[in-house]
Order: structure tokens, then sequence, then C-alpha cells
């Protein structure tokens, strides 16, 4: 692996074996965790997802269970399944899969997740403990897992300036809102780029960090970062690839090639960001059982 990639495969199995420990010492108090993942309809990414989350939770002891609804199903059979979920006693985590089909509004799922079973962290409760820097809220997996890449990474965040690309409510608006805060991993002086931002460009050029979370195939590219900036690539995208017997292949959101030999620390992809996610959620699950013996 080139000197300056981020592990994120390595530095994830750490955090999982940090976790087994809490995991062990439930056990010995007689609880299990349980995380329920709630997928509606057959899209291919998320049966990806959701089976590697799946695994990841039997490695480490985490019971997990799987509820799959029908593309078609309504609103109110889903609330009405995460009612289910939210008053199970066996259930500490609950994950509903986005994105979800256009009948069915994510807001409204997201809010009626229990804020103490929200291991996803989107439910207003905690994204609003995550804004008030209350550390007592679940913090969504992704931008977390990317905070602490750049902690264990010995990336200095402090004074930083930080060019986040995108908005999104799963990753970009909270990456902004973790940067920001006072605290070590945070700290930084943090520009949140979009689809109307004039002079993109100048703004990551200016960066000592990017986190590049906007969901286009390869946007960041050479001349748009600094030499030695630290890059963050949370992209996936499915391109077309007539070498490949798929005809397609996986890139994220920055020019790899190209941004690796300039950069100062960067994250391959795949292998970066993704298997932080499902660390941090790991993390959030352990953490939602161990509030399930003190409450
Ligand atoms: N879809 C893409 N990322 C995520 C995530 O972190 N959680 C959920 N529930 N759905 C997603």
């Amino acid at each position: 692996m080139a000197a300056n990639l981020i592990d994120g495969r390595a530095i994830a199995a750490q955090i999982q074996q940090e976790l087994a420990s809490r995991v062990a010492d439930l056990k010995k108090r007689g609880v299990v965790p349980g995380l329920a993942f709630v997928r509606v309809g057959e899209d291919p990414a998320s049966k990806v997802y959701v089976g590697r989350k799946e695994k990841a939770c039997a490695e480490l002891g985490i019971v997990s269970e799987t509820h799959v609804l029908p593309a078609a199903a309504s609103e109110g059979e889903l609330l009405a399944l995460i009612a289910k979920l939210n008053a199970s006693k066996n259930i500490h985590g609950i994950l509903v899969q986005a994105p979800l089909p256009k009948q069915i509004s994510e807001a409204k799922v997201f809010s009626t997740v229990l804020p103490t079973k929200d291991v996803d962290g989107f439910h207003p409760v905690n994204v609003g403990k995550l804004m008030l820097g209350d550390a007592t809220g679940f913090k969504p997996c992704t931008p977390a897992g990317v905070v602490e890449l750049l902690i264990r990474s010995g990336v200095k965040t402090e004074g930083a300036e930080v060019v986040v690309l995108g908005r999104g409510n799963i990753v970009g608006k909270p990456m902004a809102a973790m940067l920001c805060q006072k605290g070590s991993g945070a700290n930084s002086t943090v520009t949140i780029c979009h689809s109307a931002t004039r002079a993109i460009a100048a703004h990551c050029r200016r960066a000592d960090i990017i986190v590049a979370a906007m969901g286009v195939a390869e946007f960041l590219k050479a001349d748009m970062v600094k030499p030695g900036a630290v890059i963050m690539d949370v992209g996936v995208n499915r391109v077309p690839d007539a070498t490949s017997k798929t005809g397609t292949k996986l890139v994220g959101d920055v020019d790899f090639k190209n941004v690796q030999p300039i950069a100062g620390r960067i994250t391959p992809n795949p292998g970066g960001v993704g298997p932080m996610t499902i660390a941090m959620l790991l993390q959030n699950t352990v953490r939602a059982a161990e509030f399930s013996v003190l409450n």
C-alpha cells in the first residue's frame, strides 16, 4: 500500500476488535446486542450494503435480523413495522436502508425510529444533538467514520481549512457539523460546496482537507487540490467500463489516479471510508445496547 494511503480496512478492523470486549461485557450481563435492518424493494446497491452490514454484525456477535418489504409497500406498512421494532426488547438498533421508494417519506420514517434505537443518527433529536455538540446522541455513521479515520491517522483538524463537497443529510451536512465543533478531530474552519457554489475549484485549492461526498464520479481532479492536502473520498459511483465482465465499475468522487501522487494522505476507494461506515454502525449498536442496560 502506497505510503500516503489511509487504510480504512485496517482501522475498521482495529475498532471492531475494541468493540469485541464491550460485546463480551454485555453478554456477561445477559445482553446480546440486536440490530434490525429494514429494506424496501430490491435496489441492488442497498442489498449489497445491508449484506455487508449483516456479515459484520455476525462477526462481532451482534444478532441481526433483516426485514424486506416489497417495493410497492405503503408508508403505513413501513411505519407499522418500525413501531414493532421500537417496542422489541431484543432490538437495540434499527436501520432503514435509504433510498426508499417514492411513495414513502424518508423524513417521516427516520423520525419514527426511536431516538434511542436510531443507530443511523438520522432522527431529528439526534441531528439536533449533533448540531448542539451534545455527545449523548448517535452520530451518522459515514461522517463519524471520516472523523475517526482522521484522528487515527494523525491528521490535524484543529484550525484546518476543510472543504466538504456535497450537502446531503447523510454525509455532507453532518460532516460539516462535526468538523466545526469544539474538540478533538474537529475545530476546523468548514466550507460546504454544492451544485450552486461558484468557483468550486478555488475553494478546493485552499483546503487542507477535502471530504468528497457529492456523488459525482471522479469529480475532484488534481488541479483542484493543494499539494499535501488530505483527501477523504466518500463517493460510490457505478460507471461504464468496457474492460470489466459486468460492463461497469465502481469509482469514487475523486480522480484517484491523478490526485493520489500530490495528496498528503488519501483514502483508497474501495477500502477507505466504506469499511468505517460499517465500523461506526457496529459502535452505535453496541452503545445502544449499553444504554439499554443503564435504563
Ligand atoms: N444509504 C446510504 N448510506 C446510508 C446510511 O448510512 N444509512 C442508511 N440507513 N441508508 C443509507
